[in-house]
């Protein structure tokens, strides 16, 4: 990586040019996103998993055929951001080795439970608008394929989120028992969807982080704690429409700021979900290798294939 090759990369960036895989980059660079771009593949795939064990519980066949197609387009996202990552130069099965192993991590988010079908909206609303506020600004990450994968994956999330405050909107209208169990859900997925942003950017419980540098490439555009605030902003009136309490005794409309104040963080939570100790985590690792083992006659078969019509001259 020779001093003229670092001109050409620093100059790309400076001018808000994408990169593109046969670029030359630092290896810093290439490292960030493998672990960024494999981390968010992993939280597609597992993130299957709490939405899924709804699948032969919804209420009724039209909310049955909907959650399918959403949990299916979580499987796509996954494998676009595989390929994605793949471009980087590295083996989608070398990563999800690293999955398995707990070398490589999945969002925070889902290692909590789905106890009950608000849930499955509250994840919706809540989960999937984070990772909109979160991914719209990826479409202009400097890593071409990255960012072009993002445009679709946004588009899906988007309908996603509204899939989801629809199950709560409807159940707002419902009976009493049907209001408590929406208030329920948005009590315990507040505080774990604030979490996804991941740590603040200053203050006692800030890490340092990857926030500076990979902003400097062009990779995030927004720091952790400006996206949460986006989020907060965005969710708090939406609430409010549903006629629902969020668990923050100190959200409050800011006058002065512009934005809503909300109370602190339990970082020790997350930090303990991040370690393996979440409510969920044995259970998801468990279920993915489970999967990916009962998966391997599918994937011979697919290289069987493949070399069929290579040796064909068709592959
Ligand atoms: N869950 C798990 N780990 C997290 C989370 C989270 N919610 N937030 C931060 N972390 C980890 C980081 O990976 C990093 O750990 P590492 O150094 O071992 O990799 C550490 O906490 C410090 O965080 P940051 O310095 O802020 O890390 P980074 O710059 O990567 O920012 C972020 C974290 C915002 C999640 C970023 O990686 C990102 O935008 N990723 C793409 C989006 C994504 O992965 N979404 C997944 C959930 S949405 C969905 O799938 C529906």
């Amino acid at each position: 990586y020779s001093t003229a090759l670092a001109e050409y990369f620093d100059g790309l960036i400076d001018a808000d040019s994408r990169i593109e895989p046969r670029d030359a980059m630092p290896d810093a660079y290439r490292q960030t996103l493998i672990r960024q771009i494999a981390q968010h593949a992993h939280s597609e795939i597992i993130g299957m998993q709490p939405e899924g064990s709804w699948i032969g519980r919804a209420p009724s066949l039209r909310r049955k055929a909907i959650l399918m197609a959403k949990v299916q387009d979580e499987a796509g996202h996954g494998l676009y951001l595989y390929s994605a990552a793949e471009t980087l130069g590295v083996d989608r099965s070398e990563l999800l080795d690293k999955l398995h192993a707990g070398k490589q991590k999945y969002s925070s988010i889902f290692n909590y439970p789905t106890l009950t079908w608000a849930d499955v909206g509250a994840i919706g609303w809540l989960v999937d608008g984070a990772a909109i506020m979160n991914q719209v600004p990826l479409c202009r990450c400097s890593y071409g394929p990255y960012a072009r994968a993002m445009i679709r994956v946004c588009k899906e999330e988007s309908f996603h989120q509204r899939q989801g405050f629809e199950i709560l909107w409807t159940l707002s209208k419902g009976t009493e028992e049907q209001r408590a169990m929406l208030q329920d859900a948005a009590d315990r997925w507040w505080w774990p969807a604030l979490m996804m942003f991941g740590p603040p950017d200053t203050g006692e419980a800030a890490t340092g982080g990857h926030t500076a540098q990979s902003m400097a490439w062009g990779i995030k555009r927004f720091s952790n704690d400006d996206l949460r605030q986006k989020f907060v902003d965005m969710t708090v009136p939406q609430a409010i429409k549903l006629g629902i309490t969020l668990p923050d005794p100190d959200l409050r409309w800011d006058e002065e700021r512009g934005h809503w104040d909300f109370g602190p963080i339990d970082w020790d939570e997350f930090w303990r979900v991040l370690k393996g100790d979440g409510p969920c985590n044995a259970q998801r690792i468990s279920t993915r290798v489970a999967a990916h083992e009962e998966g391997a006659w599918v994937r011979e078969a697919a290289v069987a294939y493949a070399g069929k019509l290579a040796a064909r001259g068709e592959g």
